[in-house]
């Protein structure tokens, strides 16, 4: 570890966050449960398991599918709320190392939206409570403390969250079994199956991690290495979720058919959208409507297509951390197998997908192009990844990253500085306490021509809390800061850049 990494660290134990409310004065909410992260053991790969760690969770009230388990996985049980609800969650923090959980695209409260500095001791443990705000739709949740959030989601940490609504009920799209969520990793594996994070750790492999971010070369489908699922021959609801630390995925169906796209970050679009193929980023969702009933007893790939990471990488060039390190670490842009879908023979279905979805608000234009415009430059300086050439600090909060409750505005993401030999790189950027609106994406300088195949697989419609900026990009966001006052964060959501401070706070004034 690191002196930096390890001053956080310090820094985090000895600010512990505001103490747990004493559960017996605590007034009962709809859906009540405890939440523990702590070291465990999956089976993965053939042979040994492999040590993870893992979120498990006990309900203590809420209706009994609040709380699934997601197959046989290292990943956290899937909770599904209720738009409406209220809940409490007691977070027990079993690992040797301070964490915090973060309920990301959820419109939560800030003392309850996982903050960095709210990060908690090992042994700890932390109350949220919040109120289900959100539109139907899939979220998730992972930790957050400050340096440490990427090695603790590769190491298992994770889980979805999925809200329903009535608007969503009304629709009719496959429910239950015929909703099918997809947690997409890629993992690095060394000896005794053992998981294997930064490339080797010698000099060369961490400082590449730390600027490319870091890139396995097993791509697991909840937690399970080689996917397959089994479907009848009818209509699914696939819900897809980058939770990988730095990968981004090309995805599309091996046989070249096409995806219809129904959802993004925030929920349901207005109407579906026909892509033959779908930009993936780490942290954003995608939701596709899928129809097997023409697919009697046949076998249908997910994949993840080749494209130029403006490195060589989709052909196996040369800025490879696992490479680096001594790995066989496959880098951005490298053609992967992700799932299988093992069409059942039997009758088929005649599902029809809905012409409409559900409702979305009419961006504002008055306000998208008169009202406030910030601008955010995302820029490699000195090894290191920055907004506005600054880094995170605790509790740090600019002059110009404060905006007030109740308003709309437009911030622009620009991406126009590159790291000498490095280029740019791709951003997820992710804005904590909302959902935006992305008004126009522009291509500025001639080094996002490498990028193309990505550029026409990006789906920008509907809410969104996470968007890509490709080198040479200035993508703008309308965000209404209408659900809480308080202290939030903005980052990119390679989790390498993220923890080495390419994240900000920003408070919303009442
Ligand atoms: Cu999914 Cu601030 O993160
Ligand atoms: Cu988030
Ligand atoms: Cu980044």
């Amino acid at each position: 570890m690191d002196s930096h990494r390890r001053a956080l660290l310090q820094a985090a134990v000895a600010t512990p966050a505001a103490a747990a409310l004493p559960a017996a004065a605590a007034p009962a909410a709809d859906v009540d449960l405890v939440l523990t992260a702590a070291p465990g053991e999956a089976r993965i790969l053939d042979g040994p398991p492999t040590g993870v760690w893992q979120f498990r969770a006990r309900l203590d009230a809420g209706g009994g599918d609040s709380v699934q388990p997601l197959g046989e996985s290292y990943l956290g049980p899937t909770l599904r709320l209720r738009h409406g609800q209220s809940v409490r969650v007691r977070f027990d923090n079993g690992l040797p190392q301070p964490s915090i959980v973060h309920w990301h695209g959820m419109l939560v409260p800030d003392s309850a939206d996982g903050h960095p500095r709210l990060a908690i001791a090992p042994g700890a443990h932390y109350e949220y409570r919040f109120d289900v705000r959100n539109r139907a739709g899939t979220y998730w949740y992972h930790p957050h403390p400050h340096g440490l959030t990427g090695p603790q989601v590769y190491g298992g940490l994770a889980g979805l969250l999925i809200v329903h609504d009535d608007e969503e009920r009304s629709l009719g799209l496959p429910a239950q079994e015929h909703d099918l969520a997809l947690v997409l990793q890629d993992r690095l594996f060394g000896p005794n199956n053992r998981l294997v994070y930064d490339g080797g750790g010698t000099g060369m492999g961490r400082m590449m991690s730390g600027m490319l971010g870091f890139f396995g070369d097993t791509v697991l489908v909840n937690g399970r290495a080689g996917f397959a699922q089994e479907v009848e021959r009818r209509a699914y609801r696939l819900r897809l979720l980058n939770g990988s630390n730095a990968r981004i995925y090309r995805l599309a169906f091996g046989d070249g058919r096409a995806m219809a796209v129904i959802g993004t970050d925030g929920g349901l679009l207005p109407q579906p959208l026909q892509r033959r193929a779908v930009t993936l980023a780490p942290g954003e969702r995608i939701e596709l409507w899928v129809d097997f009933s023409g697919d009697r007893g046949g076998t249908i790939a997910l994949v993840s297509e080749a494209f130029d990471a403006g490195n060589g990488a989709g052909m196996g060039g040369m800025m490879r951390p696992g490479m680096m390190g001594g790995g066989h670490a496959a880098g951005q842009g490298a053609p992967l197998q992700l799932a299988r879908f093992l069409v059942r023979s039997g009758a088929a279905g005649a599902d029809r997908l809905p012409a409409r979805l559900a409702a979305l608000p009419p961006l504002d234009a008055a306000a998208a192009f008169s009202g406030r415009e910030r601008v955010f430059r995302l820029q490699g300086a000195h090894m290191r990844w920055t907004i506005n050439g600054r880094t995170y600090q605790h509790d740090e909060v600019a002059d110009d990253e404060i905006v007030r409750l109740g308003t709309a505005e437009v911030w622009a993401f620009e991406n126009f500085g590159g790291m000498g030999m490095m280029g740019a790189q791709p951003h997820p950027m992710h804005v904590h306490g909302v959902q935006f609106r992305v008004l126009e994406r522009r291509m500025s300088t001639p080094a996002a021509a490498y990028w193309q195949r990505l550029r026409e697989g990006l789906v920008d419609q509907g809410f969104k809390d996470t968007v890509l900026v490709l080198p040479g990009e200035r993508v703008r966001v309308q965000v209404r800061f209408d659900a809480h006052a308080g202290l939030f964060l903005y980052h990119c959501h390679n989790l390498e850049h993220e923890d080495m401070g390419m994240m900000r706070s920003f408070r919303i004034d009442a």
